[in-house]
């Protein structure tokens, strides 16, 4: 069956040596947790540090953006050859913010998903609608249209390398999570969107997580959903507690 995933998400936040304290601290709090597989998502600048403090532990690194060129003049970019070298093992890619502010596409998507995959990196894909769309009833024509898009020219074999993070743009951040009914609708969008794609086999082993304002308070209720396969989580990622209670609840 498909694996539950919790994955932190550090946005632009912790410094190094910031990253290697609260990755010390959470080691301990979440040994021997094995039922999810635990990642932290963190600026590339602190992935050294990261990957550091994470030896020897069950907490995975990853990063939070990848350019899909192989190589040449992107000024300011990292390439995925450059992530595995690291020792990342996962990628976020087409986070809501790097499409609000950053410019990012669905087709850019799709090619990082693709330079992600060919390297050997995990990626997790983001989609989520905005709350316009939501409230015009596109919510789930727009996420199978991301999913579709994100994951063109995916092989079938390339899938087990690939997390969806279902992510309602109007619940990241806010404190306003979707309810969990809607959480898990949301998902079995996404799940019908692979399985559109690449068949039902490949859907129900495909980990789809939700993301958006989820914490120690309502990650249970909505990891229970059948169609809830872990979260992405910024704020409370950075709470070794909270975290840590989400995991448990994933436990
Ligand atoms: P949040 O962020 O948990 O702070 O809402 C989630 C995300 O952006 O992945």
């Amino acid at each position: 069956m498909r694996k539950t995933v919790i994955a932190g998400n550090w946005k632009m936040n912790m410094t190094p040596s910031a990253a290697r304290t609260f990755i010390k601290e959470l080691a301990p709090m979440v040994a021997g947790k094995d039922k999810c597989d635990i990642v932290l998502c963190v600026p590339y600048v602190d992935i050294a540090a990261a990957t550091e403090a994470a030896k020897g532990t069950n907490i995975k690194i990853g990063a939070e953006n990848v350019h899909f060129k192989a190589s040449g003049a992107y000024t300011g970019e990292i390439s995925a050859e450059m992530l595995v070298e690291t020792g990342v093992e996962y990628v976020v890619i087409g986070h809501s913010e790097r499409r609000q502010y950053f410019g990012e596409t669905d087709q850019t998507v799709n090619l990082r998903t693709l330079a992600a995959l060919n390297a050997g990196l995990k990626a997790i894909v983001c989609v989520g609608e905005t709350l316009e769309q939501r409230e015009l009833g596109y919510t789930e024509t727009l996420l199978k249209y991301q999913t579709k898009i994100a994951l063109t020219n995916v092989t079938a074999e390339q899938m087990k390398n690939v997390i969806i993070a279902y992510e309602p743009v109007w619940a990241i951040g806010t404190g306003v999570t979707a309810t969990a009914d809607q959480a898990d609708e949301g998902n079995g969008y996404v799940r019908a969107a692979v399985a559109e794609m690449f068949g039902d086999a490949i859907a129900a082993e495909t980990t789809v997580q939700y993301g958006g304002s989820m914490n120690d308070k309502n990650a249970a209720e909505l990891l229970a959903k059948e169609n809830v396969d872990g979260g992405l989580i910024g704020g409370a990622s950075m709470v070794t507690e909270k975290f840590t209670a989400i995991v448990d609840a994933a436990n």
